[in-house]
C-alpha cells in the first residue's frame, strides 16, 4: 500500500477520462474499502468484521435488546479505533472532487465520519454515524466527537441511548434514501469505491445512475456485481487509484477550460 500509481497506468481511454472530467454532476458511493487504508477493517472477506464478530449479537435491534452492554462495548471499541485513524488519500481526493463538480454528493455506507474529516461537505450517511447517539424512547439525536464513557450511555430523560446507525433488519431513513436516489439519478458520473455492493438499497444506487444514462466507474480491490455493468472497473487500492485518476482528470482539456486560473495544474 502507499504505492504511487502513475496516472498513465490506469486502464481508461482518453475519451472516458474526458467525459468523467467534463461532467457537471457527479457522486461517489463508498463502502468500507475506502477506509481500509486508514486501518479500519472491512466487513466481508478474510479478516473482515463479520468473520470475527456475530452480527446478530452486535448489529441487530434484537441483539441490542438482549445485551445493550455488549453492543455498547463493541461500539465504544470501534469509536476508539476510528478516532485513532486518519483519512487516507482516497478520502482527500473525494473531498477535492467536490470543488470540481458543480453538483456533487458523497453517498457513504460508512459510519466512521472519515469523509467529513477529510473535508467533504455534502455527505449522505446511508447507514448513520457512530458519532451520533439516539434516545431509544423519544428518538432525540445527540452528536459527539469522542467515544462514549459510561456504558450504556443515557439520555437526559433517563432512557438508554443507542448508536444512530442502521442495523440489520432496520430500514434506512426515508429522507436519506430519497436524497441518495436523487443524487444518483442526476449524476452524469458515479464513482463506486470500496464496496462489495451486496447490501441494498445502497447497491441499487449505481444502477439508478446507469439507468439514468450516467457513467459508472468502479474502484475496488476485487470484482463485484458492479463490475458487470460499470463503464470502467479499476482494480486495486482506492488510496492509490483515486489519486492517479484525479491526476489524469486534472490534465484534461475540459478540466483546464473550467479552471483556467488555477496555477500548477
Ligand atoms: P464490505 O466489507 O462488504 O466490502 C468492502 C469492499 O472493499 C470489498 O469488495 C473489498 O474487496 C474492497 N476493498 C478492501 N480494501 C480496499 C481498498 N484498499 N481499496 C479499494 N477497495 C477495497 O463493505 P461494504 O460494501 O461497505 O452495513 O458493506 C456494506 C454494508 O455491509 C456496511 O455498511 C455494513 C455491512 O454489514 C451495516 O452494518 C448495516
Amino acid at each position: 500500500m502507499g504505492r504511487d500509481l502513475r496516472a498513465a497506468d490506469l486502464d481508461l481511454s482518453e475519451d472516458l477520462v474526458n467525459r468523467i472530467a467534463g461532467a457537471r454532476s457527479a457522486s461517489v458511493l463508498t463502502g468500507a474499502g475506502v477506509s481500509a487504508e486508514s486501518g479500519i477493517p472491512t466487513f466481508r472477506g478474510a479478516g473482515g468484521i463479520w468473520e470475527k464478530y456475530d452480527f446478530r449479537k452486535l448489529a441487530t435491534p434484537q441483539g441490542f435488546r438482549e445485551d445493550p452492554q455488549l453492543v455498547w462495548e463493541w461500539y465504544q471499541l470501534r469509536q476508539r479505533e476510528m478516532l485513532k485513524a486518519s483519512p487516507n488519500p482516497a478520502h482527500y481526493v473525494i473531498a477535492d472532487m467536490e470543488r470540481h463538480y458543480q453538483e456533487f454528493s458523497v453517498l457513504t455506507q460508512n459510519i466512521d465520519g472519515m469523509h467529513e474529516r477529510a473535508g467533504s461537505n455534502n455527505v449522505v450517511e446511508l447507514h448513520g454515524s457512530i458519532w451520533r447517539l439516539r434516545c431509544v424512547r423519544d428518538g432525540l439525536v445527540t452528536q459527539t466527537d469522542t467515544p462514549v464513557e459510561e456504558i450504556p450511555p443515557l439520555c437526559q430523560c433517563g432512557s438508554m441511548l443507542r448508536p444512530d446507525v442502521v442495523w440489520f433488519g432496520e430500514p434506512l431513513s426515508e429522507d436519506v434514501v430519497e436524497a441518495a436516489s436523487r443524487a444518483a439519478a442526476s449524476s452524469e458520473v458515479m464513482f463506486v469505491v470500496g464496496t462489495s455492493a451486496v447490501v441494498y438499497p445502497a447497491a441499487a444506487l449505481p444502477i439508478i445512475t446507469k439507468n439514468s444514462g450516467g457513467l459508472v466507474i468502479e474502484v475496488n480491490a476485487e470484482p463485484t456485481d458492479v463490475t458487470t455493468y460499470a463503464d470502467a472497473s479499476l482494480m486495486g487500492f482506492a488510496g492509490e487509484i483515486l489519486p492517479a485518476l484525479w491526476k489524469r482528470m486534472r490534465r484534461t482539456e475540459s478540466f483546464m477550460k473550467e479552471h483556467p486560473f488555477i496555477p500548477n495544474w
